[in-house]
């Protein structure tokens, strides 16, 4: 798998020959002004909530590549109302084999409202299981036991975590997640875009490390090979 990171919550995850992205936004975050938004690859773009900063450059991807949008049902018949026409809904615990592998709706602990204020469904995370390799998406959550049943049910070789607290899990719960989700790497999200969300980069890893966990801080535009 070839992991690309664009800022805040936004992945590209290459699987396959197949382009996921999670969560786009790069136009309003200003951290991400290296990033072309419309070189941006997408064959599905999964979207945890229906955040403005998880959903905002979905609309334009998906009409430049043709993509098709998974989420949950609310979030999918939104984008359907919006002309897009390529969308797979899903609902929490159901799975879907894709061409690339299977997705399972997962709970998470947020809210989920749309950028224009409609009803957006409740918030999800990701489990992606592939000949390549499984991963987890925890998409923006507080911490919650729920975790502990993915991790007894699927071996995970990495797992996105978001880790700038205030809005979701800070540093000390994603620890305790890593831990429910028995996976030993992480890669950090959901830090640094805002002022509420400012984290210690040194002292994350540390915390990490000594609950001996990886925790990735990847820059914005690197491209990781896992
Ligand atoms: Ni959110
Ligand atoms: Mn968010």
């Amino acid at each position: 798998m070839k992991v690309s990171y664009y800022g805040h919550s936004c992945f590209g995850i290459e699987i396959a020959g197949k382009h996921l992205l999670f969560d786009p936004f790069v136009t309003y975050n200003e951290l991400a002004a290296g990033v072309d938004v419309d070189s941006i690859p997408a064959d599905y773009i999964l979207l945890t909530h229906g955040h403005q900063d998880h959903t905002a450059d979905a609309l334009s991807i998906a009409q430049r590549t043709g993509a098709t949008i998974v989420s949950n049902y609310e979030i999918v018949t939104w984008f359907q109302n919006k002309g897009i026409e390529n969308g797979h809904p899903m609902n929490h615990g159901g799975r879907w084999k894709f061409d690339f592998g299977t997705v399972k709706l997962v709970n998470a602990i947020h809210s989920s409202s749309m950028p224009d204020g409609s009803y957006g469904g409740n918030p999800g995370g990701f489990v992606i299981e592939s000949a390549e390799g499984n991963f987890y998406n925890a998409g923006d959550t507080a911490l919650t036991l729920d975790m502990k049943l993915i991790g007894e049910t699927h071996a995970l070789d990495f797992a996105l975590l978001p880790i700038g607290d205030n809005f979701t899990m800070g540093i000390d719960d994603a620890v305790t997640a890593s831990q429910f989700i028995q996976c030993k790497r992480i890669i950090g999200m959901h830090y640094d875009t805002f002022g509420y969300i400012k984290i210690e980069h040194e002292e994350a890893k540390a915390k990490f490390a000594a609950a001996n966990c990886d925790l990735s801080l990847m820059p914005i535009g690197q491209t990781i090979e896992i």
